[in-house]
């Protein structure tokens, strides 16, 4: 039989999601949920590893919860094909983790990029680092091989998260038999669109440093980011000045978002992006006719997911229902792999009264 295409993955629900999200992730799940070349495709919502730095402060996780479902709904998840699911309900991700701990090493932990950076920017080196934040990607193996996932995609920040589960996988298929399914990345080939900056210029989207543009943003509160907030180029201070790409923040989101047919629409003055580059390196092009372009390409993609959005919103009886739903479709899909798992690791002793004789021939053998 055929290895099944499956997709898997996931959103910590700590905030509402961003541009960021957008062009690293959720429009490419969209794309491949569309695509119909997949089999199964799965969103979780990873209550349990947001938990893990937010102990404190479970309120925060609960609410976030229905503002990442509008998210998802309202960019064009379609839950007649994709299985929305909330990480904490799914106790098989749970005891999967439990056995994938003893097979990684602390050290190996340790060398995680993205937890060692995460753990800088939350104060833990100073403060004391819980152990469930230092081992969320060995739950996060769980996460994507209870769902026999074969593809995960994701920004390129996770990278490091796939490539332990791809590990994990090798070493529990060596130690137990062929019983995992090994998963890939897949990250956007657009490498702006894999790691988009915040409006000001700073490396990554964040809510503390309020520089995102938010799916849920109105119009004005776009326009407000851009042209109040966006970082250009410093040496561009006449029109007549060259500009420089390097670094501006404008030429990065249109490198992500704009298409040749924006400009017939918006700015007919160029054919495509390399032309309207060439003029701003030349001089001539001033920031404010770019961000005037930016904002309607923006608007042009935003303005049908806040539509999409107000009317989710305006029913969160039946989001609710589409959780519950893909949730217990989740759980009966992971318990199947745990029960898999138990299989291959001899422990499935309630499965079947098998281990009566083995007990029994045990106790004939030592007693004879
Ligand atoms: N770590 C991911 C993030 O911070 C969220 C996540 C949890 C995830 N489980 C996953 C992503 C499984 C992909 C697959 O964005």
């Amino acid at each position: 039989m055929a290895e099944k295409k499956i997709i898997l993955t996931g959103d910590r629900p700590t905030g509402r999601l961003h541009l960021g999200h957008y062009v690293g992730s959720l429009m490419r799940r969209v794309e491949m949920q569309n695509s119909g070349l997949y089999d199964e495709t799965y969103i979780l919502i990873a209550d349990d590893q947001a938990l893990t730095d937010n102990a404190d402060n479970p309120g925060k996780i609960r609410d976030n919860i229905i503002n990442v479902m509008l998210d998802y709904l309202s960019v064009g998840i379609d839950p007649a094909k994709t299985t929305i699911c909330v990480q904490s309900a799914l106790p098989a991700l749970h005891a999967l983790t439990f056995y994938y701990l003893n097979l990684v090493t602390t050290s190996r932990l340790s060398r995680n990029p993205t937890v060692k950076a995460e753990i800088q920017m939350r104060g833990f080196a100073e403060e004391g680092l819980p152990a469930g934040f230092f081992t969320y990607p060995v739950s996060q193996a769980a996460d994507i091989t209870a769902f026999d996932a074969t593809v995960v995609p994701v920004g390129e920040d996770q990278l490091p998260m796939i490539e332990q589960t791809r590990e994990i996988v090798e070493r529990f298929n060596r130690t137990y038999g062929e019983t995992l399914v090994m998963p890939k990345a897949l990250i956007p080939e657009n490498e702006t669109q894999r790691r988009l900056p915040g409006v000001d210029g700073k490396a990554k989207m964040s809510k503390s440093l309020g520089n995102c543009i938010y799916l849920s943003d109105s119009a004005k509160a776009v326009k407000k980011q851009v042209n109040g907030k966006m970082f250009t180029d410093p040496l561009h201070l006449r029109i007549e000045d060259p500009g420089h790409l390097e670094g501006n923040v404008v030429f990065a989101y249109l490198d992500a978002l704009c298409r040749d047919e924006h400009f017939a629409e918006y700015l007919p003055d160029y054919a495509n992006l390399d032309e309207m580059k060439a003029h701003y390196c030349k001089g001539g092009l001033g920031d404010g006719t770019c961000k005037k372009f930016l904002i309607n390409i923006l608007e042009e993609r935003l303005k049908p997911i806040r539509e999409a959005r107000e009317k989710w919103a305006a029913d969160i009886d039946t989001v609710y229902d589409i959780l519950r739903e893909g949730t217990q479709k989740a759980v009966e899909k992971t318990n199947a792999t745990l029960a898999r798992v138990r299989k291959a690791m001899r422990i499935d002793y309630f499965d079947s009264r098998v281990i009566v004789k083995e007990w029994e021939a045990l106790l004939r053998q030592t007693n004879q």
